[in-house]
């Protein structure tokens, strides 16, 4: 493979030139279109996802504030506008009195610059503009030894690594982290099919539009000729490993051409491309991968109105 293709196009080229089911990372969903339909998503009142998200932070922050040491500091990965992370700092500070230190991690730098100026009321934010690991890596690597260290990983996106490559992640999360730091994860959980299935595939179409983007992005960055309008979104629920998974479904033969990797195919009709899974987790799940990735569990919070459990573990004492 050239190695002056682009990430993106080396992605592109492995997921859709395979044999069997073709795929593309659901990373490559968030551009900036991605990124603002994914926004739109969160207000769809099928997804309730994000707002008992919020309404957990909102009514147990002061309990998360408490069961860590006065003088925390914070780092969120995916930070995004930080919007969520609000209520978590306003109770770290009314512990101290002073402003936590909030490092938001994220990809995006408008996010980053949005988060930055819409928190700086509330806590002192040291932008970081990495990947996860990278991110934490560079805090832990940064902090004097006495701040114990609270990592937000909110919203679920948990959901979307496979089950094995969480647990990886979270033990190498884990592997930056010291007895005294916590880690508060979001996790959204099993609820009945017919209500997780209209989650992921809303009557206003807004996440049709959300995964059909990823051909638009393919089209504008690497010059494919995708046509959009060709291609049925599709939510499914794999029951056996309790996850929702997007595809695109092609509603008739198609010719593409991607020429930045310089690629040529053909896609059946009925043809599916993976885009994206979401799993959604018992709380017995939740409990099994603390353990494997090293973490103890603390406290947790459900919301009373949709599925989804906030979860408080401990790095260990
Ligand atoms: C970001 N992530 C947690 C969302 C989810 O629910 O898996 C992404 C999403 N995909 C479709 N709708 C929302």
């Amino acid at each position: 493979m050239s190695s002056s293709l682009s990430e993106f196009a080396q992605d592109v080229l492995a997921g859709l030139a395979r044999s069997g089911q073709r795929e593309l990372p659901s990373k490559y969903l968030y551009d900036d279109l991605g990124s603002a339909l994914f926004e739109a998503i969160t207000r769809l009142p099928e997804y309730g996802l994000t707002r008992a998200d919020e309404r957990l932070l909102r009514v147990h922050s002061p309990e998360i504030a408490a069961a860590m040491p006065p003088g925390a500091i914070v780092a969120e990965l995916g930070s995004g506008s930080g919007r969520k992370t609000v209520s978590i700092l306003d109770s770290l500070r009314a512990r101290t009195g002073h402003k936590p230190r909030y490092y938001a991690i994220d990809l995006s730098t408008a996010a980053l610059n949005t988060c930055a100026r819409e928190l700086a009321s509330c806590a002192a934010v040291i932008p970081i503009e990495a990947a996860y690991l990278d991110g934490i890596a560079r805090v832990a690597a940064g902090r004097d030894g006495s701040q114990p260290l609270l990592v937000l990983f909110l919203g679920s996106t948990i959901g979307n690594f496979d089950l094995s490559r969480a647990t990886e992640f979270l033990s190498a999360l884990r592997s930056h982290l010291s007895p005294g730091d916590a880690l508060l994860l979001g996790a959204d959980l099993v609820k009945p099919i017919p209500q997780m299935l209209l989650a992921y595939d809303d009557p206003t179409g807004v996440t049709a539009a959300f995964n059909r983007n990823i051909l638009g992005r393919i089209n504008r960055e690497l010059g494919a000729d995708f046509d959009l309008t060709a291609y049925e979104h599709e939510a499914r629920y794999h029951e056996p490993v309790r996850r929702i998974e997007m595809y695109l479904r092609a509603r008739s033969r198609q010719h593409v051409s991607i020429p930045n990797p310089g690629l040529r195919i053909t896609i059946e009709a009925g043809e599916t491309i993976w885009t994206e899974s979401s799993h959604k987790f018992l709380l017995s799940d939740l409990d099994s991968i603390a353990h494997d990735s090293g973490f103890r569990p603390v406290s947790r919070w459900i919301d009373s109105e949709w599925p989804f459990a906030e979860n408080l573990w401990s790095a260990g004492e």
